[in-house]
């Protein structure tokens, strides 16, 4: 079959904090899976992220943290890149919007790309009134400004919440005008802004809201074949242009950031807003690697103007608005590109410590669990199967500590390391470490084969669907079935009595490691690197993670009989209920 080609992004992270499970599960973990997922199968891909560096949000870390704001980026950039690196979620590129070797092909692109929508007649110059910050010398774009959210919420009941930025609603998802926002109050100062009048670029969004409706219907029950996209997605994108979109300001009054590219005075000392540019990062850093890796930057047309490429966003649900509708209408707008495949949104994660009551995720109350301080304590496929299994992909979930250990201690160890364990060990020590020969297999053993199967076809279908929760669970309920395979045959006491039967058995249940190997290695990479080194199978010579090379159909081939086996390790650590998180320091 011919080779499908995917370009897969995951939400660009600000770079003014560090990283937390809410994050990882939101954007970062099921993009991860799904690409290696996709590598395995063979297919050509490419994972791209890096910082969203441009914008208010940086800006007011860095006043915050006293640094400037190049240096503060740069060292969220890298915290984030190491902690993705840390577990195992692994990109082709880790770019930044402001980071040295990538702005100036970022801002290119991004000025080219606003070039072309503006040539082509897209944006209104309109002078109007925004908040300015008088003590401070400025205008309050974003989220300089905080206020009362004026909008109604999807229950219509008004919404109400005090602390909403001057760009979005973090309660409710909608975009803020910040002129609209009550009682605004500036970040910087803390003082009332006022009005003063200011000239800016808007772009005519309602002029899309025809055909943006008619390509996000289309994705409802999409007619070639392709998963549908998620309700959630759907009907609040949808939901969004029944109560028609705004003109949106596409620049802003600000000094960090792409500078705006048009030979007119008013565009002096304005920037483009952060959110045109990040999703331009997207093609920017792919940009950069066809750079690196084929000499040319242009080749990311390959991917980006390439109908047979099919393009994937992994995001959180608060950048639902920007992705299913205010890209595409940029997309829409320029017209060399083409459009999302697939939008893939995850609701947000709550967290749960011991004794105490279940509660929102918050930098500023301590109550996060910081991927980096996790990674001091513990291995990363803990976490990765524990937030895909609560993956929030239709409503919130959360994270509850104890559950973690809980889900580490009776399921992977348990259930899945203690199956592997069992068997290799028993194989090194009655079968000189082989696979024994297959012998007569009754209908006990052809059910097992048979489970393979189907977990493997059912792992398949289900990954294809975005539905990564379910598809790690069809893999941990063969893991289950092979247990219970290994305690009712019980080869301990066959081998007293029928070596052949007990050989037969241990045949079959390392057909269920194998099997089991190239299943969990896009959910638990690390730990399907170690499994495939038991097993003796060809493992990249690097050790990389990007592997294990073994074709996802390898999972109902047989090992012959007589394979050589590695050393069995323990494939997962007990952890002990006492080893719990400082909460959020
Ligand atoms: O919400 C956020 O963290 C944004 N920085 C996401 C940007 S995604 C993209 F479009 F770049
Ligand atoms: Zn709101």
């Amino acid at each position: 079959m011919a080779k499908r080609q995917f370009l897969v992004t995951s939400a660009l992270p600000y770079s003014n904090g560090r990283l937390h499970v809410g994050h990882i599960t939101g954007a970062y973990l099921p993009a991860d899976t799904y690409v290696r997922y996709l590598r395995a199968r063979g297919e050509d891909v490419r994972f791209i992220c890096g910082s969203d560096d441009n914008g208010v949000a940086s800006l007011i870390s860095a006043r915050k943290e006293g640094r400037s704001v190049e240096e503060l980026t740069a060292h969220y950039n890298a915290r984030q890149a190491a902690d993705f690196k840390g577990l195992g979620i692994e990109f082709d590129v880790y770019g930044g919007t402001h980071q040295p070797g990538f702005v100036e092909l970022h801002n290119q692109i991004s000025q080219g790309f606003f070039k072309q929508t503006f040539d082509k007649g897209y944006f209104v110059k309109k002078t109007t009134e925004q908040l300015y910050d008088e003590q401070a010398g400025q205008f309050l774009p974003d989220r300089y400004v905080k206020g009362t959210c004026y909008h109604r919420k999807a229950d219509g009941t008004p919404c109400e919440y005090p602390e909403a930025y001057g760009d979005q609603c973090e309660q409710c998802g909608n975009s803020i005008d910040p002129m609209l926002l009550k009682d605004p109050v500036s970040t910087i100062t803390g003082t009332r802004p006022v009005p003063r009048k200011t000239t800016h670029w808007y772009m005519q969004l309602p002029k899309f809201e025809k055909p943006l409706r008619e390509w996000l219907e289309s994705k409802r029950e999409p007619k070639d074949g392709s998963p549908p996209w998620r309700d959630t997605v759907l009907n609040f994108a949808l939901g969004q242009i029944k109560q028609g979109l705004p003109e949106r300001a596409m620049t802003r009054d600000l000094h960090w950031g792409v500078p705006v590219p048009l030979d007119d005075p008013d565009a002096q000392g304005k920037v483009l807003y952060v959110w045109f540019d990040a999703p331009i990062g997207y093609v920017s850093f792919t940009a950069k690697w066809c750079e690196e890796h084929e000499g040319d930057w242009r080749a990311y047309e390959r991917w980006w103007k390439n109908p047979d490429c099919k393009i994937v966003h992994f995001i959180g649900e608060d950048n639902t608005v920007f992705h299913a509708l205010t890209w595409p209408a940029m997309l829409m707008a320029e017209g060399s590109y083409q459009l999302p495949w697939q939008v893939v949104a995850n609701s947000f994660l709550n967290i749960k410590f011991p004794g105490q009551e279940e509660q929102k995720i918050s930098k500023s109350r301590g109550t996060a669990i910081w991927i980096e301080e996790y990674l001091k304590m513990f291995e990363p496929d803990p976490l990765r199967y524990y937030l895909t299994s609560i993956a929030p992909e239709r409503q919130r979930t959360a994270f509850d500590v104890d559950a973690f250990i809980e889900a580490n201690n009776a399921i992977l160890s348990n259930t899945l390391g203690n199956f592997v364990n069992r068997t290799l060990t028993f194989a090194q020590k009655y079968f000189d470490n082989r696979v024994p020969e297959a012998g007569t297999r009754g209908p006990g053993e052809q059910q097992q084969l048979a489970n393979i199967r189907e977990a493997a076809a059912r792992t398949t279908e289900l990954l294809e669907a975005f539905r990564f929760k379910d598809a790690m669970e069809a893999v941990i309920n063969l893991a289950r079935q092979a247990n219970g395979y290994f305690s009712e045959k019980a080869p301990w006491a066959q081998r007293k009595t029928d070596m052949a039967a007990c050989g037969t058995t241990i045949n079959v249940c390392i057909q269920m490691v194998k099997a089991l190997t190239v299943l969990i290695a896009p959910f638990m990479p690390s730990s399907a690197l170690r499994c495939a080194r038991m097993l003796n199978l060809p493992v990249s010579p690097s050790g990389q993670l990007a592997l294990p090379p073994i074709a996802w159909d390898e999972a109902t081939v047989e090992l012959p009989a007589g394979h050589a086996l590695g050393e069995p390790v323990i494939l997962f650590q007990k952890l002990d209920p006492g080893q719990i998180f400082a909460d959020g320091k």
